[in-house]
């Protein structure tokens, strides 16, 4: 009964979090690309290429559903995958959706047409490939009219946070946020669009401001997973052992996800 969660490095260890504490029973088979990471900087084809090779092994681990707690996949990559890819018997999922839900006030899986919100400016922040991608803006337009969206490509946030350089990641924060300001100097709200990008919330919050409502994804996609097994309980898969892999050296995986979640993840050799 293991579900899959997948990212390029460590991100996605923000979203398993959240599902572990509000799935605590459920085994989960998290994979790292780090050999690969950061996709960010990456072409299309090659997230593309990237991504299948790693949910391809995940099957292996008696996974059918797994979620990509990557944006960057999920942008550059989920739709080709969901259009010729994916086995019948197997889901893959996005980030992208319970996010914008959110924001556009509606219920999981809400598929009625576009309406006015709440929300007029929002200020997205995600790696290059993300924002290249416009993922965010037509998933957003087949559910909101009249929200004006300033995007902030991120170079460099990914990299120092994998690194394990707090200071570089906060001074890339700021600089990030400041470069979005001058072009839109009141954003209402603002998506923290990587899972990596967590860890970063209090330095995006007070550049942003108190008056600007950051949402961040871990917790909304944990909510979204629960309610999707109720939904769909055949979708957990035969696998019984929880187990994190890496294409990366298990050991240095290791020793930066106990830094970054701060207690034990022990990483194997996927
Ligand atoms: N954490 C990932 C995301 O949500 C990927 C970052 C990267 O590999 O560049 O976009």
């Amino acid at each position: 009964m293991a579900v899959g969660i997948f990212d390029s490095g460590l991100g996605g260890l923000t979203v398993y979090d959240r599902v572990a504490a509000r799935l605590p029973d459920l085994p989960v088979v998290y994979f790292a690309d780090s050999k690969h990471n950061p996709y960010g900087v990456r072409d299309a084809d090659d997230i593309y290429r990237l991504t299948c090779a790693s949910v391809e092994r995940m099957w292996e681990e008696g996974v059918d559903l797994v979620i990509l707690a990557c944006n960057t996949a999920s942008a550059a990559a989920l739709r080709r995958m969901q259009e010729n890819w994916i086995p019948k018997d197997k889901r893959v999922l996005g980030v992208f959706v319970p996010l914008i839900e959110a924001l556009t006030e509606r219920d999981w899986g809400d598929n009625s047409p576009p309406r006015e919100v709440e929300v007029k400016h929002v200020a997205l922040f995600a790696t290059p490939a993300t924002v290249m991608s416009r993922a965010f803006q037509r998933e957003l337009a087949f559910r909101a009219i009249g929200v004006d969206v300033e995007a902030q490509p991120c170079g460099g946030v990914v990299d120092a946070i994998e690194e394990g350089d707090e200071m570089l990641a906060e001074a890339l924060v700021r600089s990030h946020v400041e470069a979005l300001k001058r072009r839109m100097p009141h954003p209402q709200a603002a998506i923290l669009g990587c899972t990596h990008y967590p860890l970063m919330q209090d330095t995006f919050q007070q550049a942003l401001g108190a008056d600007v409502k950051v949402y961040s994804q871990a917790s909304l996609v944990a909510e979204s997973l629960s309610d999707y097994l109720d939904r769909h309980p055949d979708m957990l898969g035969s696998g019984t052992e929880a187990k994190f892999l890496t294409t990366g050296e298990p050991r240095t995986v290791t020793d930066k996800a106990t830094q970054f979640l701060r207690r034990k993840i022990e990483f194997e050799a996927a």
